[in-house]
């Protein structure tokens, strides 16, 4: 057992590709002994990234899994899911992992994949969720927590957190506001899912099964919703 293992907790994979401050935060979260989730393993496929030396500063296994080391996208994601059952995880988080999983790795991880994404699913799927929301004249913006299945950005919602959209908004401004927001929501929708508050059901809806503590309950305000 390493140094850092906490006995009892949920173990956590998180994928990147970059920065790595979602990522950041739930594995800050995860230092709290109530917390009941630990992330014991960072991959990200590119090398260099912020992220990984993030990780490892904090005491967490990170491995990079560059693309252009393997002959297809089939051997890059068996490298990647060999590492992920050696580290024996019960819940895989993506954050801000830029590539499509296959069916295959999604399937094999159904129910226990989730992704935090840029804007209130189901609008604007995909990239450039900020441009979109303000060419768009929308007056609020935000991010969902969601279980990943086959559809791109079309898994059952565990949370979303909504953000006000100012009239001289910038793309970029747009983008710190909300990302501030996604630091609050995931680790706050992976605790539900690590103390077993939601799951997905066959069908492919979200389930709640218990109410929320106390604690998260002051956080069921007018932005922050699950
Ligand atoms: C976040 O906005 C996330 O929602 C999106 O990519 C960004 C990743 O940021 N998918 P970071 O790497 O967690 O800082």
């Amino acid at each position: 057992m390493s140094v850092n293992e906490q006995p009892g907790k949920k173990r956590i994979g998180v994928l990147i590709s970059g920065t790595g401050s979602n990522m950041k935060v739930l594995a800050q979260a995860c230092q709290n002994d109530d917390y009941p989730a630990q992330v014991c393993l960072v991959v990200s496929d590119k090398p260099d990234v912020k992220g990984l030396d993030t990780a490892r500063e904090m005491g967490i296994d990170a491995l990079a899994f560059p693309r252009k080391d393997y002959s297809s996208k089939a051997d890059h994601e068996a490298a990647i899911l060999k590492a992920l059952d050696e580290a024996d995880l019960d819940f895989i988080c993506l954050a801000g992992y830029m590539r499509i999983l296959s069916g295959d790795f999604i399937k094999k991880w159904s129910g226990k994949l989730i992704n935090i994404h840029p804007s209130l699913l189901p609008l604007f799927p995909g990239l450039h969720t900020h441009d979109r929301a303000i060419a768009a004249g929308c007056k609020v913006h935000g991010c969902t927590v969601h279980f990943v299945t086959e559809g791109m950005d079309e898994g059952p919602i565990i949370a979303q957190a909504v953000v006000p959209i100012m009239p001289d908004d910038t793309s970029d401004a747009l983008a710190a506001r909300v990302l501030k927001t996604e630091h609050i929501l995931y680790q706050r929708a992976l605790k539900q899912l690590a103390n077993g508050q939601v799951r997905m059901t066959s069908d492919e809806k979200s389930e709640f099964l218990n109410s929320l503590d106390e604690n998260d309950q002051t956080d069921q305000n007018d932005y922050l919703i699950s």
